[in-house]
């Protein structure tokens, strides 16, 4: 997700008079908030952007991780997109569990009925199971979607491999930006712990340098790149996080007054 995201030649019929559907340029489908005037993914490409943001990244990480289960955090759930893509990349040998808090409970039980990228057909029953139950657990995999404030759901949680931080943009969903709520992010990863985003925002690369994140960005170029935060080296292009801190002064977006 992306704050480039009031594509408004995209937007297709109104949906609930809550949101807008938009094609994005992949071809798949996401929605834009009226209430956030943002889109829930960038106009690159909604299943494209899941992928080499969030969930390429993730399996490629699993890959040296020895545990049998990968605890994932989903920030937010939204439309399911980064949730539902891990699952149809789990790797064999690994089982999944995904905690993902989303406060739109009718969002939620509209999934069902959206028009998601044909690889999700094979997982409709998932899909369906989520939208009605918020929950889905099988051998291999278990979802909990927590209709809840994240900032209070992520201070349940324990040992998180990845966070997926893919809320709207800190000018209008500013909570899930702070160096408050990234330090009780940090009180949750374990050792192989990661967070991957879109932002490349200075005041979220700057609360992550200063809790002691590594900042890495990603490797392709077919989208833009984005923030990988980790607390060990991994394989991938590291920030010059230092250099940039001689030119600029660290400033980071501070709690707000509920
Ligand atoms: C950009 S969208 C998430 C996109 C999602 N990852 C996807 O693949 O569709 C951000 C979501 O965060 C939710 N949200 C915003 N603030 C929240 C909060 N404080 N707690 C829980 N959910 C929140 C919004 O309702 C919205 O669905």
């Amino acid at each position: 997700m992306i704050n480039d995201k009031s594509v408004d030649e995209r937007q297709d019929e109104s949906v609930n008079g809550k949101w807008k559907k938009v094609k994005t340029d992949d071809d798949t489908f996401t929605l834009k908030s009226l209430e956030y005037n943002e889109c829930y993914h960038s106009n690159e490409g909604a299943l494209r952007e899941t992928f080499y943001k969030h969930v390429g990244v993730a399996v490629d990480l699993m890959k040296n991780i020895e545990d049998e289960e990968i605890r994932i955090l989903d920030i937010c759930f939204g439309l399911g997109y980064n949730t539902f893509l891990s699952i149809l990349n789990r790797p064999e040998n690994k089982k999944l569990k995904i905690f993902s808090p989303e406060l739109d409970l009718e969002l939620i039980k509209s999934l069902k009925n959206f028009k998601y990228p044909k690889e999700f057909d094979k997982i409709k029953n998932i899909i369906d199971k989520i939208s009605e139950n918020l929950y889905y657990k099988d051998d291999f995999i278990e979802i909990e979607v927590a209709n809840e404030d994240a900032r209070e759901y992520i201070k349940k949680l324990e040992n998180i491999h990845i966070v997926y931080q893919d809320a709207f943009s800190p000018k209008v969903n500013r909570e899930l930006w702070t160096i408050e709520y990234f330090r009780d992010i940090k009180n949750i990863l374990n050792n192989n712990g990661i967070i991957t985003t879109y932002s490349v925002a200075t005041p979220v690369r700057c609360a992550l340098y200063s809790l002691g994140f590594k900042l890495f960005t990603h490797k392709c170029d077919i989208i833009r790149k984005g923030t990988l935060a980790s607390l060990k080296e991994i394989d991938y292009p590291k920030v010059d996080f230092e250099e940039k801190l001689k030119r600029v002064k660290c400033r980071v977006y501070e709690d707000i007054a509920p």
